[in-house]
């Protein structure tokens, strides 16, 4: 019996936090300002699902191999999945900016161009996405399997992943105030590009960083892709559904900047279907792997149920 999904997040959450705080207190030089705001970025709360996704695969494609499930045969892909939670909150500094979203708040606190000020936010999410290739060529991991880790880290944030999202989604909200709102097809293309690709490469970066099966990876992405959307579906579910107290950033604010969003084309019940099914969508991937899969299984289920 696996314990609940709640406790693994938590647990994981913590595995990852503690190892970035670490990385944070190792920086020195006189950039100290830059570092606070790296550290104020990417530390301040975060649900750390992506960290979970890799985590839990790492510990599926250890028990596959019939390896040891501990700290030490895990470290690969807690540097992997601390990776993937600097590029995340890169992104999300980024995303806050004015010239963006113009978010005040993230994560309960004010948000990072707020703390501090705009340049030192663009310039901390900057240092929080190289400084995430940096932790990728930690000599713990082989040179083969940090090449495969960079590659699918860079394919999945860079201009056809999660980069080429943003600009897609600030596209449309231009399009929207020309009276030619982005189509549903195209909503779905945004939606995979800035937040679906990072999480889908979640997963097969914890398989890859452990030595996992090729074709465990594979599964694991045909399990992420439609999960990566429907996190994103979720997310804009909960921008019309909860306050801004409950999300710890600016609520119903997507209909006001003109966002497309998967609630406008199907409503709140369509868009919580839709969600649904991408979800049974991931499932059936994980069918040949039975209980091994539990724990992919509850981070699924809770991407689509989360409250905030
Ligand atoms: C929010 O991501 C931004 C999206 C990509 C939808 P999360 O909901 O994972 O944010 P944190 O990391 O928990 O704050
Ligand atoms: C952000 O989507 C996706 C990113 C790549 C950061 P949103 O703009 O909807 O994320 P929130 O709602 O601000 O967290
Ligand atoms: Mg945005
Ligand atoms: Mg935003
Ligand atoms: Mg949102």
């Amino acid at each position: 019996m696996t314990a609940p999904i709640a406790a693994i997040i938590e647990q994981d959450a913590a595995t990852i936090t503690n190892y970035m705080t670490s990385y944070f207190a190792s920086l020195s030089g006189p950039a100290s300002q830059l570092h606070e705001a790296m550290a104020y970025g990417a530390l301040n709360g975060g649900k750390r699902v992506r960290a979970s996704l890799t985590l839990s695969a790492a510990r599926l494609a250890l028990a596959q191999q019939e390896k040891a499930v501990d700290e030490a045969s895990l470290q690969p892909a807690i540097i992997a999945a601390a990776a993937l939670e600097f590029i995340h909150a890169y992104s999300l500094i980024h995303d806050d900016l004015p010239a963006m979203d113009d978010a005040d708040t993230r994560r309960g606190k004010p948000s990072a161009h707020i703390a501090f000020d705009e340049a030192t936010a663009i310039l901390a999410g900057d240092a929080l996405q190289t400084e995430a290739f940096l932790l990728l060529t930690n000599d713990a991991l082989p040179v083969a399997v940090s090449h495969q880790l960079i590659r699918l880290l860079a394919s999945a944030s860079g201009a056809a992943g999660m980069a080429g999202g943003q600009m897609r989604d600030l596209q449309a909200d231009e399009a929207a105030r020309q009276g030619k709102p982005f189509t549903a097809a195209e909503t779905e293309e945004m939606q995979a590009m800035k937040t679906g690709a990072l999480i889908a490469a979640a997963p097969v970066m914890g398989a890859v960083a452990v030595g996992g099966a090729a074709g465990l990876q594979d599964d694991l992405y045909q399990f992420a892709a439609p999960l990566g959307l429907a996190f994103q579906i979720a997310d804009d579910l909960l921008d019309v559904t909860q306050d801004g107290a409950a999300l710890g950033k600016p609520a119903g604010r997507d209909k006001d900047q003109g966002k497309a969003s998967f609630v406008d084309f199907y409503g709140l019940g369509g868009a919580q279907e839709f969600a649904e099914k991408l979800m049974n969508d991931s499932l059936s991937a994980l069918a040949p792997y039975g209980d091994g899969a539990d724990e992919l299984h509850q981070i699924a289920h809770f991407v689509i149920n989360r409250s905030h």
